[in-house]
């Protein structure tokens, strides 16, 4: 999965805002990798250039200082191997510029001044190892800051301090094995902060203390002591993370935490330490992950909780109090999951049918199994619906039929007539067997 999103993902810089052939194009000057020097001159009207696979090796000093209109300026998988000092000098309204797939090394101080008006820098993807202080120290107003998928081990100290506009920090799949607290003590508007896929063994203390408008952390796995007490964070959302397990109480200094986000990640149970100390959560989102089954316990520490995803999990069956903890539960989503309709969910079933008006899905609950009640929405059902076709011992009633005790031909086939005659009744008959030793 992993690696079918990343080739999604490049595939998609490379090509999505790159009008095609028959859109119009007008605003937009496409470079392919024919071209072996970036032109002087871009064509009329245009303030948006791209190099796609373009032999250019070096972006030199004011290449594109007569083209001062230029917004966005993107290298993709060209040969760039180094990026001079003022090589996007005289473009002052360029708000997003992106050098990817490259063999980039290093950016010197320098490459990115005056840029006072950019929004958006993307070096992903190339091979960059350290980052030096005062690169990005001009960019005031920049909100996005992509620098993931390189092999970056090293970041001087202030790096980051001007970027106080910043509300994306992705800093995944880099060689980084430890990062200080106050490297990112300025990241003041912070919103969305990666680091996951990293050699980090530890964060430090207090790393998110001043970070007040965080809402996606995303690291690889969570310490017992991430969060303090200081962190007045409302929500937070470590979606897409790979998490399988979390360490007891992680959560519980977040005493103001209401919203709580653990999507798409790879939970196959959850546990009621995960939760302590969340008292005030009223949602919690578990959709997209690889839950298999739940019970009461799981969900008794949160007792203020309304809002429960658990979509797209692996749910073939719930027990009939799972939710009897959560006083308060009045939207429940409980979609694509692969519900086994059979006589075990009864009591989930009557739970479902006495709070219709909690359970919010859209699409609804559907069967996925058995074969004959595929796709059928659960709560239309009726209880005769629910049976199971078992060969276990069912005692009662016992069906006797006579058979001769010495032919077990003729007790096979009546055992056989027993068993499937009127299973609308969600009775299973065995046939009492007994004197035919070694048959069955
Ligand atoms: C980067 O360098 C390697 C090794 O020299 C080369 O094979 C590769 O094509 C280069 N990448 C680009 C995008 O030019
Ligand atoms: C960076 O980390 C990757 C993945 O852990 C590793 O394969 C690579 O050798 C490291 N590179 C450097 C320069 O340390
Ligand atoms: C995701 O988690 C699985 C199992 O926990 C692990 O094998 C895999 O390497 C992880 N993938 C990434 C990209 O971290
Ligand atoms: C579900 O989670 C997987 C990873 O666990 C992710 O690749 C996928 O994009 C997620 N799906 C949705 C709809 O978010």
């Amino acid at each position: 999965l992993i690696f079918i999103y990343i080739l999604v993902h490049l595939h998609w810089s490379c090509t999505a805002d790159i009008c095609q052939e028959d859109d119009d194009c007008k605003n937009q000057d496409v470079y392919d990798k024919t071209v072996t020097a970036i032109p002087e001159k871009l064509k009329d009207g245009a303030d948006e250039i791209f190099f796609v696979n373009s032999q250019i090796p070096v972006i030199p000093k004011g290449v594109l200082s007569k083209n001062p209109q230029i917004k966005k300026i993107e290298f993709l998988g060209t040969s760039t191997h180094s990026v001079e000092v003022g090589a996007f000098e005289g473009l002052p309204d360029i708000t997003i510029i992106e050098i990817s797939i490259t063999n980039v090394t290093s950016l010197p101080v320098g490459v990115f001044k005056d840029l006072n008006n950019l929004l958006k820098l993307i070096l992903k993807n190339n091979k960059i190892h350290s980052l030096e202080n005062g690169l990005f120290d001009d960019l005031k107003k920049l909100e996005e800051l992509h620098l993931h998928m390189n092999e970056i081990s090293t970041i001087e100290e202030g790096t980051f301090d001007n970027l106080e506009k910043l509300l994306t920090l992705h800093l995944a799949k880099n060689n980084l094995s430890s990062v200080s607290t106050s490297l990112f003590s300025n990241l003041k508007s912070l919103n969305i902060f990666r680091l996951y896929e990293n050699q980090l063994t530890a964060l430090p203390d207090g790393i998110f203390d001043n970070l007040p408008d965080l809402e996606e952390i995303a690291l690889q796995q969570l310490q017992p002591d991430l969060f303090v007490e200081t962190l007045k964070i409302t929500e937070l959302s470590l979606s897409h993370n790979n998490l399988t397990h979390l360490p007891t109480g992680v959560f519980s200094p977040l005493k103001k935490l209401k919203k709580l986000d653990l999507s798409s990640n790879q939970f196959s149970i959850i546990s009621a330490d995960f939760f302590e100390g969340l008292e005030k959560l009223t949602d919690l989102n578990l959709q997209n992950n690889s839950i298999e089954s739940l019970k009461q316990e799981d969900f008794k520490k949160l007792k203020s909780l309304s809002t429960l995803k658990l979509g797209n999990n692996e749910l073939q069956n719930l027990p009939g109090d799972v939710f009897d903890s959560l006083p308060k539960l009045s939207k429940l989503y409980l979609n694509e999951n692969p519900w086994k309709c059979d006589c075990n969910l009864l009591p989930f079933y009557e739970w479902m049918k006495n709070n219709k008006g909690k359970i919010k899905s859209k699409p609804p609950e559907v069967c996925e199994l058995p074969k004959d009640l595929l796709n059928q929405l659960i709560i239309s059902l009726t209880e005769e619906q629910l049976i199971c076709l078992t060969t276990s011992p069912t005692t009662t009633p016992l069906l006797t039929i006579g058979v001769k005790h010495d032919d077990p031909k003729s007790i096979l086939c009546a055992s056989v007539k027993a068993r499937t005659s009127d299973l609308s009744n969600k009775v299973v008959y065995t046939v009492n067997v007994k004197n035919v030793p070694n048959y069955f």
